[in-house]
């Protein structure tokens, strides 16, 4: 009998402090810096995200993401045999945000590891785990994407402080005799390091370099629509599917114009694509999770829907995960 994986279980976690963009718009005035909620709204789709407080970190905020999915998907902490954390913005340079979440859980002993893909890390977290549950290497998987974007924004920069947000989300995957997860297309292009960064690093203890993000939003923007939809493309064609098959696409939400582009080229009406930018922001490797969580707790996302999540980001990277929910 062929051994697949399928998510059980969906929770998310936001940081109880909401900034919308008439918050920001006023904190960045008193610095100087101009931008309106109108600019935001119309180029981006954004209308809030959420910021931690100091003390707060991504395990924080993966660690509740992760019990609601337990929750949702009836297991114990004690049941889980794998921890995978998507994140750029890990706790610690290391151990990894996933031992450290593990320890959070109250559990030890299952292998756990952080991915760092960006705003594709969820989509090559969960390509792991589907692939260490298939071959049998584990069998009840925690994948979670956390982030604290938060923290690397600089805000005298109004061409990126204005789009990310911190949150988490978390999946339970479960081996199981039926599909799941259909097929799974990753892909990365490190030509294009330099158009989405944050180009510092650690050495004799201090940071080194800029420790700030850096994008080059056209760039990403030109890139992303279209191996967003090539990846979505060979993620149909793995399984025998087409575009007619899919009830919900989960993009990474990092603008509204990038989402409606790609559901253009698939065919694909708007009213089937989840969109949670609008209040979380762009939570990088947090985003999808995030979406798939609240489309599922609103009810508009059910049992036996076949989903198409993609991601896309800093490396440059990007993928496509084709399931049955
Ligand atoms: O998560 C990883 C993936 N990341 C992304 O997908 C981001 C992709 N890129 C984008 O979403 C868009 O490129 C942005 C939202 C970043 C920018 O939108 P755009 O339509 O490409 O705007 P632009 O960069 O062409 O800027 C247009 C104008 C410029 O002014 P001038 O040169 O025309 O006078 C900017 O200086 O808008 C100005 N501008 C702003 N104005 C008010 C840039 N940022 C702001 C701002 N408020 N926050």
């Amino acid at each position: 009998m062929t051994r697949y994986s399928r998510i059980t279980g969906t929770g998310s976690h936001l940081p109880p402090r909401r900034v919308t963009n008439a918050d920001l718009t006023a904190q960045l005035a008193a610095s100087g810096v101009e931008t309106s909620d109108e600019w935001i709204v119309e180029r981006t789709g954004i209308r809030a995200r959420h910021f931690v407080d100091p003390g707060m970190f991504a395990s924080d905020l993966g660690a509740a993401a992760a019990h609601h999915a337990l929750e949702a998907a009836g297991r114990q902490p004690q049941d889980i045999d794998l921890i995978i954390v998507a994140t750029s913005t890990p706790d610690m340079v290391f151990p990894s945000t996933a031992c450290i979440l593990q320890n959070k859980l109250g559990i030890a002993g299952c292998p756990a590891f952080d991915v760092q893909a960006v705003c594709s890390g969820f989509v090559y977290a969960l390509t792991v785990a589907d692939s260490m549950i298939r071959t049998g290497a584990a069998t009840r998987a925690l994948v979670i994407g956390a982030e604290i974007f938060s923290r690397l924004l600089d805000f005298k920069d109004r061409t990126t402080c204005v789009l990310f947000g911190d949150g988490a989300g978390a999946v339970v995957l479960e081996a199981s005799d039926e599909p799941g997860i259909l097929a799974t297309d990753l892909h990365a292009d490190g030509r294009h390091v330099g158009i989405l960064c944050v180009p510092g690093h650690v050495s004799g203890g201090a940071a080194m370099g800029d420790p700030l993000l850096k994008m080059d939003g056209q760039a990403v923007f030109k890139l992303a629509v279209g191996v967003l939809e090539e990846a979505a493309r060979a993620a149909l064609a793995k399984a025998g599917r087409t575009e007619a098959d899919i009830d919900w696409l989960i993009p990474h939400q990092a603008n509204i114009r990038i989402m409606q582009g790609t559901a253009k080229r698939l065919k694909l009406p708007l009213d089937k694509v989840v969109v949670t930018v609008d209040q979380h922001g762009n939570t990088s490797a947090a985003s999808i999770p995030l979406a798939l969580d609240s489309a599922v707790r609103s009810g508009r996302v059910r049992k036996g829907d076949t989903l198409m999540l993609e991601g896309v980001g800093g490396g440059f990277t990007w993928g496509a995960v084709l399931l049955d929910l």
